[in-house]
């Protein structure tokens, strides 16, 4: 198998780079002479962000752009099958895109949001992309985690997947925080998974915590959420520095091949206990085929 040469000329697929992390690291990598699939839900912005990514690239047309919510698997499947048709290869995809909804909301798939976006986009559209990422290796999958996964200390609740209790039990933050770690937590059980089962393919797999951020993360939570996150400002890197390990596993030669699933400030770091049980993440994937339909062509 090649070795890793760097993201210059590679194609990179990235959700979220709207804004925060995602953007940060866009920028980061057009400047490395990456080409950038920008897969966005909201078109005007994604255009304005692939203007930016052109012109830091010195002026040639480096981005483009996909339009889909990861809230939708319909969205989502019609996102993939357009990077097939466009794409001849795609050396890394990054599933950066998430949020937190302090109330619970169901997606038209009838699967609770923090859940679908956060978790079964990342799981589907990676699935939808890997025979192209295999074609494409020595390739990467990378998806933005966060030290909040640690406080889904009991793991994930596979009798609650919907999230019913879990909202319905704490009214306040904490139930969406709860839900939102658990996700988070969903993200590395994912990656330990997808690193097992694509072992000797080519395609590593990765996760990270980019450290607290000052982003848009969480304004779509009213207006006292939103005076928390100000409060929080000071506490938080810069959306570039956040992105600084995003940048680094997506470019650098340095990062292991496999082994290392969960990295933090440019090293691997461990995850806590509950992201390194392997039969939650077996058990993650199945669930998470079921409620994709069947999505995944990977063996266990
Ligand atoms: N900020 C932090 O302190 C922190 C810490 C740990 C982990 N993280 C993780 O970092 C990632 C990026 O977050 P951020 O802090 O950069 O927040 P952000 O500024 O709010 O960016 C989130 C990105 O995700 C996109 N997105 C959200 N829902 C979507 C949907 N349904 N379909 C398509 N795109 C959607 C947003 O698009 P729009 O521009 O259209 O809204 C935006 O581009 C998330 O996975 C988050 O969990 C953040």
């Amino acid at each position: 198998m090649n070795e890793w040469t760097g993201v210059s000329g590679k194609y990179v697929i990235i959700t979220g780079a709207t804004s925060g992390i995602g953007r940060a690291a866009a920028v980061q990598l057009a400047a490395r002479g990456a080409r950038i699939g920008i897969v966005a839900r909201n078109e005007a912005k994604a255009n304005e962000v692939a203007a930016q990514l052109n012109e830091v690239a010195g002026g040639g047309a480096v981005a483009d752009v996909f339009v889909g919510d990861m809230a939708s698997q319909r969205s989502v499947r019609q996102v993939a099958s357009e990077i097939l048709e466009r794409c001849p290869r795609v050396d890394v995809l990054v599933n950066n895109a998430g949020a937190l909804y302090y109330h619970r909301h169901l997606t038209e798939d009838n699967v609770e949001m923090t859940w679908a976006v956060n978790h079964l986009a990342p799981f589907l559209l990676t699935s939808l992309l890997l025979d192209r990422l295999k074609e494409s290796a020595p390739a990467r999958v990378i998806t933005t985690s966060s030290h909040g996964h640690r406080a889904a200390r009991e793991g994930i609740d596979f009798d609650d997947l919907s999230g019913d209790r879990l909202y319905g039990r704490r009214r306040l933050l904490g139930g969406a925080f709860g839900r939102y770690a658990e996700t988070k937590l969903a993200n590395i059980l994912f990656t330990a998974e997808l690193a097992r089962r694509l072992q000797g393919s080519g395609v590593s797999a990765y996760s990270f915590d980019p450290g607290l951020v000052a982003t848009n993360f969480n304004k779509n939570n009213g207006v006292l959420v939103r005076w928390n996150m100000l409060v929080m400002r000071p506490f938080s890197r810069s959306p570039e520095k956040g992105a600084e390990t995003l940048v680094w596993l997506t470019d650098s030669a340095d990062v292991p091949e496999s082994g290392e699933i969960y990295f933090a400030d440019k090293r691997s770091k461990a995850p806590s206990g509950a992201a390194q049980d392997p039969d939650a993440a077996r058990r993650l994937w199945e669930v998470s085929e079921e409620q994709t339909q069947g999505s995944s062509s990977l063996q266990g």
